[in-house]
């Protein structure tokens, strides 16, 4: 990773004056994002996570001296050719030429791999995760929620899956209360899977390139719900209520502040107690490191009940679960205004998409104008969903979705394919020995200080499964890449510098196309 190197050899000259080991440091050393004001640095160091006070009444003009005087005792050399103080940081520019070397040379040489093969990663233990997502109940239709599960829980598995983590996904069917559960008359084998597959359910999947490892339903755990309700008897956690339903009392000071309903005064299940019974049946099968359960915000208290109770059934693991909660999708509307299921929104897209190329003057004979509209609506999709936090609810707007400038999914979407169709053009040839050094201009370097980010902006996403962090990058990105196409010809160009140019558009084309990837965007390369 370029970025790597780079940090690896700042950190290893400031450990020397910092008399700190090395590894310390990485963490600390961050790319400069690249903004309208430009920036000369590459890099920075922040002062206060370096220093020993790190106490908040630390003042900010102290912090600015520390900079100075660390920035006074570190030397330039063959990587680093400035170093300058800022307010709290010490800003380091790398040699140019090493730039615009280093790091296209890594993002060609790792292609996908670009970013994920960070040391940021290095100290991250590889863990096995249970994912469950989607997760629609068959007898009702699948809403919008659902589609929101379903494309968080993606990106989240594609994530993890990309750094390395193993990955079992599930979906976890709300089948119970049809008149035979689906899993228990054998949903495997008596066609209800056909029925799925026609389902245009099972088309989204395909499109977005989602699959699950195991289907599983609520039906199934039926039986298994009555040995837990055994089970917490035994272990003295059932209280049976006067109306005779049974409750779990989860209170601290155990004054039933706060219960949870596990029976019905019937005997029978609730959802609460089936999720137990496929909790511990999931740790049971897979024994993963971690278990992730992706609805909306409206079942927080259901899930934080669920850890809670398994908590105090002795299971340990359940501090290892989590609940990746999302908010409310407001406004979702066909142009009939009527709320709408999945097939609407699929048929909506579709639609709105072909008629939008179709008036479009840039827009180019396209082989398959149906799958290309598709491609490119679910990336609009997708974009809004995850521009802002999971956590909050958000106002859906079709134009606002699918406008072809602006922050949109369509913008991505219309950046690969444009500069795709640029490789196309001018060969589409294997750029090897291409010196590059000769990328100079501002708008170069913006792009390749841009690139150098990319790690970082992951690890991000890694930590607090946010879209987010992804997409503004990915936005920035195209961004600068459509500035740099605008002032960067290529036709025309003396050979090296064309080729050159052709690298770093290239570059920017394979990390635009993986992270959209991550996301769950089937990039197109004509629109
Ligand atoms: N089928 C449920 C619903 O539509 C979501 C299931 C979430 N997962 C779980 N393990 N409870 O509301």
């Amino acid at each position: 990773m370029a970025a790597c190197s780079f940090r690896r050899s700042i950190a290893s000259q400031l450990s020397k004056v910092l008399d700190l080991p090395p590894e310390n440091l990485i963490k600390s050393i961050s790319a400069v994002p690249v903004s309208k004001k430009r920036h000369v640095a590459d890099f920075q160091l922040s002062i206060a996570s370096v220093t020993e006070d790190s106490s908040s009444d630390c003042l900010a003009q102290d912090l600015h001296l520390q900079a100075q005087k660390l920035a006074e005792r570190l030397k330039c050399d063959a990587v680093v050719r400035e170093i300058s103080a800022g307010p709290g940081t010490v800003n380091f520019t790398i040699n140019r030429e090493l730039l615009a070397k280093t790091v296209l040379q890594q993002v060609l040489k790792d292609g996908s791999q670009y970013g994920v093969k960070s040391e940021l990663f290095s100290t991250v233990p590889r863990q096995k995760a249970v994912i469950e997502f989607s997760s629609p109940n068959i007898a009702k239709k699948f809403h919008v929620g659902h589609l929101r599960s379903t494309i968080v829980g993606n990106f989240i598995a594609n994530l993890k899956v990309a750094l390395g983590h193993e990955v079992i996904r599930i979906n976890y069917l709300g089948d119970w209360g049809m008149q035979f559960g689906l899993l228990g008359v054998g949903f495997q084998h008596f066609g209800n899977k056909e029925k799925l597959k026609s389902s245009p359910l099972q088309h989204l999947f395909e499109r977005l390139g989602v699959h699950f490892d195991e289907y599983s339903g609520e039906s199934f755990y039926h039986e298994k719900s009555q040995e837990i309700l055994k089970t917490l008897e035994d272990k003295g956690l059932l209280q049976k209520t006067i109306k005779g339903t049974g409750i779990v009392d989860l209170s601290e000071k155990k004054d039933l502040s706060s219960f949870s309903t596990v029976m019905r005064s019937d005997g029978t299940s609730l959802y609460i107690t089936r999720d137990l019974a496929a909790a511990i049946d999931r740790m049971n099968k897979h024994s993963c490191d971690t278990m992730i359960y992706v609805t909306d915000k409206s079942q927080s208290n259901h899930f934080q009940h669920l850890f809670q109770i398994l908590k105090l059934m002795g299971y340990d693991w359940a501090e290892r679960c989590q609940h990746v909660s999302f908010g409310l999708v407001q406004g979702m509307k066909t142009r009939r205004g009527e709320v709408i299921f999945l097939e609407d929104v699929l048929n909506e897209v579709r639609s709105r998409m072909l008629q939008n190329m179709a008036s479009a003057k840039t827009t180019k004979e396209v082989e398959d104008p149906m799958e290309t509209a598709e491609k490119v609506g679910l990336a609009a999709l997708i974009i809004q969903d995850f521009r802002g936090l999971l956590s909050s609810d958000y106002q859906f707007s079709w134009d606002r979705a699918l406008q072809s400038r602006g922050d949109t999914g369509v913008f991505l979407q219309y950046t690969h394919a444009r500069l795709h169709s640029l490789e196309q053009m001018h060969g589409n040839e294997q750029l090897t020995d291409v010196n590059v050094a000769c990328l100079q201009e501002p708008d170069a370097i913006s792009v390749l200080q841009h690139l150098l980010r990319y790690d970082e902006v992951l690890y991000r996403s890694s930590q607090d499964l946010q879209p987010k962090h992804i997409v503004s990058y990915l936005l920035t990105l195209s961004h600068l890449a459509a500035v740099a196409h605008k002032t960067l010809p290529v036709k025309g160009s003396a050979p090296e510098l064309a080729q050159a140019r052709l690298c770093l558009f290239q570059a920017a084309r394979l990390v635009l196309a993986s992270g959209m990837k991550l996301l769950g965007i089937t990039p197109v390369t004509q629109m």
